[in-house]
């Protein structure tokens, strides 16, 4: 049978030992075939890999983030200041399941690299599977916030006291301060962390607030298209996006976009506004908070920097893609007592503002959004799960660093005790949308060709079910080629790229 995955790409002759590479992909196929994560994952997660020496998140900020507008809205504390080891700390927490009571959820469950560290399901569901009542927000330049306040209603004063708050909500990740303390103070490599970052061991709420928060703010986006442009007066625009850019700042038409999303942070600045998606507000934002008639529909909106990544859009997820977006704008904003000056029609006109965009500017606004997509953050190493491939620890039984046939017999068991049957449903409907274990995420539309591919590789009968024959014949394919279902040290080749890590 064909292997489940394309031909091994170029990177393979990085590799020491031919054929590896391909059993390692073939390995994670069948890992995502069988969707046993869920099954297994309670289990205690790894110890992170890191960079000595320590990574750089203190490099300096491009000119046009150093004028006086982008530096007003810059929210870190002057005793808070980010430094490589208390982000470098900051990251290992915010990629580690152990935060959570049943040690299934982390910070990056929600907030996704490759989602703008936000998350792609309209709603992120928390460690015993409920659902939050918003949608997760992009931390793309959250520090850069003129209020300095965090969530979509502002509740917390400052991002030190935000991300304590998910650990202890009880549908996040539910665990007590004082427990979180006591379960990291056990753990010897955080004893490391803790005194490269603060100059003792000691685990404190204090110090982990910090750390979270400094790794966090790290997360600046300074290298997209729209910055590469800033320096150009955007020579390197196409027509459409410039065009979008005018629309955007007003110079062309009538959108008002810029005064709410404003500086080169696309964040707003000393107010906080009802952008007029309903009447009355099913969510009333900070009227919830505030229990004032006047405050109701008031959201905080996360920089649009990385937009494109992290649809669904608004507090609600509502909005699909970032057209359903324009659109409403360009036609739907809904009256309300409080909606924000710049979207009212201007006087003598009465009610909502109107835009009359033709359906190229309304291409164009997309299109510009588009250039303060940051791919390189996504990408970058320093921003990356610490932790080696949960998917391959959390097989890994024995803890021996090695994938044994027992250990795949195991979970092919376990499957089947799970599902009634290693019957997976119809692959093109689980890998498109299923919440049931089958599908490891849902996240971008790339990787889920790439695993639909994988799929298709394996159904041999193309029945579009993946059947036990099947798996075992997977299993044997790679069994066969590589030797042994050894598949080398995981911990070294999670952060190596050679194409262990499952995806494109
Ligand atoms: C189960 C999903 C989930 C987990 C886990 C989670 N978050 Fe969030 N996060 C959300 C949602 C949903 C919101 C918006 C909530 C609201 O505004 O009421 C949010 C908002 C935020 C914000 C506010 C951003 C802004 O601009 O105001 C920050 C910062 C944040 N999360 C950081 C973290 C950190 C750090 C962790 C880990 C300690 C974490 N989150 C864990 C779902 C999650
Ligand atoms: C009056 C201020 C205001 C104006 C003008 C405005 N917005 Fe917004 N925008 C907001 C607010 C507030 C939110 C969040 C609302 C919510 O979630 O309830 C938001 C949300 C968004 C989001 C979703 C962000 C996310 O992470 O979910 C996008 C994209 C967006 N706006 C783009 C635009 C564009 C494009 C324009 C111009 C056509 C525009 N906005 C005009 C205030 C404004």
């Amino acid at each position: 049978m064909p292997p489940p995955v394309s031909a091994p790409s170029t990177r393979s002759r990085k590799i020491v030992r031919p054929g590896l590479t391909s059993a390692r992909r073939g390995l994670v196929a069948a890992l995502l075939l069988l969707g046993v994560r869920a099954d297994l994952r309670a289990q205690s997660p790894a110890v992170p890999v890191l960079p000595a020496p320590l990574a750089n998140y203190t490099s300096v900020l491009p000119p046009h983030f150093l004028n006086p507008a982008v530096v007003q809205q810059d929210n870190t504390p002057a005793d808070n200041p980010i430094t490589d080891a208390g982000a470098t700390l900051g990251r290992v927490l915010f990629y580690d399941k152990r935060l959570s009571a049943n040690q299934t959820v982390s910070c990056s469950s929600c907030h996704r690299p490759d989602s703008g560290f936000s998350d792609p399901r309209r709603f992120s569901v928390g460690l015993d599977g409920g659902l939050t009542d918003r949608n997760s927000m992009g931390l793309t330049n959250a520090r850069w916030y003129q209020r300095r306040t965090f969530f979509w209603d502002e509740r917390a004063a400052t991002l030190e006291v935000q991300v304590l708050q998910p650990i202890q909500n009880t549908v996040e990740m539910d665990l007590s301060l004082p427990t979180l303390v006591s379960r990291l103070g056990g753990e010897a490599f955080y004893a490391d962390l803790f005194t490269a970052a603060f100059g003792s061991p000691t685990v404190t709420t204090d110090r982990i607030s910090r750390a979270l928060a400094q790794f966090v703010r790290a997360l600046a986006s300074t290298r997209t298209k729209y910055d590469a442009g800033v320096g150009v007066n955007f020579s390197n625009f196409t027509a459409e996006e410039n065009l979008g850019r005018r629309l955007f700042h007003g110079e062309i038409g009538a959108a008002t976009c810029a005064q709410c999303h404003g500086t080169d942070n696309f964040s707003s600045g000393p107010r906080i506004n009802n952008n007029g998606l309903e009447n009355p507000y099913v969510d009333k934002g900070v009227g919830a908070v505030s229990g004032r008639a006047l405050d109701e529909g008031l959201f905080k909106v996360p920089s649009l920097r990385n937009a494109a990544l992290t649809a669904p859009y608004m507090h609600d997820g509502r909005f699909a893609t970032l057209e359903e977006v324009v659109e409403f704008y360009n036609s739907g904003v809904v009256a309300h007592p409080n909606l924000s000056p710049p979207l009212r029609a201007r006087p003598p006109a009465q009610g909502p503002l109107r835009l009359n965009l033709t359906a190229a500017e309304k291409a164009a606004l997309v299109a510009f959004m588009k250039t303060l997509t940051d791919t390189a953050l996504a990408a970058d190493a320093r921003f990356a799960d610490p932790f080696p491939q949960t998917a391959f620890h959390d097989a890994d039984l024995n803890r021996d660093s090695r994938i044994s046939l027992a250990e795949l017999t195991r979970m092919i068991e376990l499957f089947n005790t799970r599902f009634g049957s290693v019957r997976t449903g119809s692959y093109a409907v689980a890998a498109e949308a299923t919440e049931d274990g089958f599908a490891v995420d849902r996240g971008r539309a790339s990787d889920r060709l790439a695993r639909l591919a994988r799929y298709h590789a394996a159904d041999s009968d193309r029945n579009g079910k993946i059947g036990l024959p099947e798996l075992t014949r997977v299993m044997e394919f790679y069994h066969s080629r590589a030797g042994t279902i050894r598949t080398g040290a995981y911990h070294a080749a999670a952060g190596t790229d050679d194409g262990f890590a499952p995806g494109p």
